[in-house]
């Protein structure tokens, strides 16, 4: 692999509208002088604490390169704007770190180079931590957090067995986002059940409240008693499936990314959620970014035309069966004090169905993904 260390000539092209720095690995890239301008790192552009912008580019339209030239060591570009004569050094390494001067990879449904997706066989080496550990070792907390990204799946056990403790698992990371289910919510038999999720019926994989925009990013399933038969958890990779999906069929995979399915809930008198977004939804960019798939909560589906209807629903079984076929499904028994968090935009959970002797009983809570990714990314390990 080629070592890029700087630039070895720099030169205007465009009437100043652009450079050219050509690297010293023999790479040429190019760079627009409204771009240079409004990336640039002085303190008048940037806030020198927050990093903030201090500028407005459209105050910039008719800006052009006036001079540009390189130190010796080819380590810093120094560029003079117009008609501001503005003067703005960047290291070059910088301007090589943030280059857009390349050719883009049209693949459809990539999926962020950090994520290794799994099936079955993940079940032999799940992350997994204990809470005093987590608690205490913030090199240890830090290599379970980014396995709970990598995976969207991690286990964490011998927690305090405490109604609410599902709480003080949710600080080692992020934020609650409390919801009209409260801050956290039972997941326990209830006969009068105003959701199928509080019976002792098996459900099949889903990610939770797609009829939510925006959708809960993080979903914590912490256990208080589990003493009945059956009830195990299950988890399947959602990015997995969406792969296995397109390469058995890519038209079918197209149909589900660019029609949106219509979710909704409703609680009589009190609550009416409804989103309607794809079941598998990519970035402007192609990539698998969030997997919508809940059964009971499917709305009838608007969004797509008459004349792809038919094929929409076999393309929507074929992924059913992807996703509920046991090659994929990680399954485990919940003992009290375990919990796991699953990334809901990515893995699908489910449970058995379990006898009425017993009990079980689950709280879970939703967590914002972002405040995950800064944690992983400040954390002082
Ligand atoms: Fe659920």
């Amino acid at each position: 692999m080629k070592v890029n260390n700087g630039f070895k000539l720099v030169k205007i092209i465009d009437s100043g509208k652009a450079i050219r720095c050509l690297c010293k690995n023999g790479d040429a890239i190019r760079y627009h002088s409204n771009w240079l301008r409004d990336n640039s790192l002085d303190s008048m552009t940037r806030d020198v604490n927050n990093g903030q912008r201090l500028i407005n580019h459209s105050d910039f339209s008719d800006i052009y390169i006036e001079s540009v030239s390189l130190d010796e060591s080819g380590e810093n570009i120094f560029l003079t704007f117009a008609p501001e004569n503005k003067k703005i050094t960047f290291p070059s390494n910088w301007l090589i770190k943030y280059k857009y001067d390349k050719k883009i990879k049209k693949i459809i449904g990539w999926i962020n180079p950090n994520l290794k997706t799994w099936d079955k066989s993940f079940s032999k080496n799940l992350p997994e931590i204990n809470f005093e550990e987590a608690k205490s070792n913030k090199s240890s907390l830090y290599k379970w957090l980014v396995s709970l990204n990598k995976y969207g799946f991690a286990k964490i056990n011998r927690c305090k067995i405490k109604s609410g403790a599902l709480v003080e698992i949710a600080d080692l990371f992020g934020y609650i986002r409390e919801t009209n289910y409260g801050k956290f919510f039972n997941v326990k038999t209830n006969v009068n059940a105003i959701n199928l999720a509080y019976t002792n019926l098996g459900l099949n994989p889903h990610t939770d409240n797609p009829y939510r925009n925006p959708v809960p990013t993080m979903q914590i399933l912490y256990c208080l008693e589990n003493s009945v038969t059956g009830g195990d958890s299950i988890v399947v990779d959602g990015f997995y499936a969406a792969q296995l999906l397109q390469n058995q069929n890519s038209y079918f995979f197209d149909l589900l990314s660019k029609y949106s399915a219509h979710f909704e809930f409703k609680e009589k008198n009190k609550v009416h959620l409804e989103s309607e977004r794809p079941l598998i939804e990519l970035s402007s960019s192609k990539e698998i970014i969030t997997i919508r798939f809940n059964n009971r909560s499917i709305a009838p589906i608007t969004n797509v035309p008459y004349k792809k209807m038919a094929d929409y629903y076999k393309a929507y079984n074929l992924f059913s069966n992807i996703i509920n076929n046991p090659k994929l499904l990680v399954k485990f028994k919940l003992n009290p004090g375990e919990c796991f968090i699953i990334d809901n935009t990515r893995v699908l959970h489910a449970r058995t169905s379990y006898s009425g002797e017993g009990t079980r009983w689950l709280q879970g809570c939703y967590v914002d993904k972002d405040g995950l990714l800064s944690k992983i990314s400040t954390i002082n390990k």
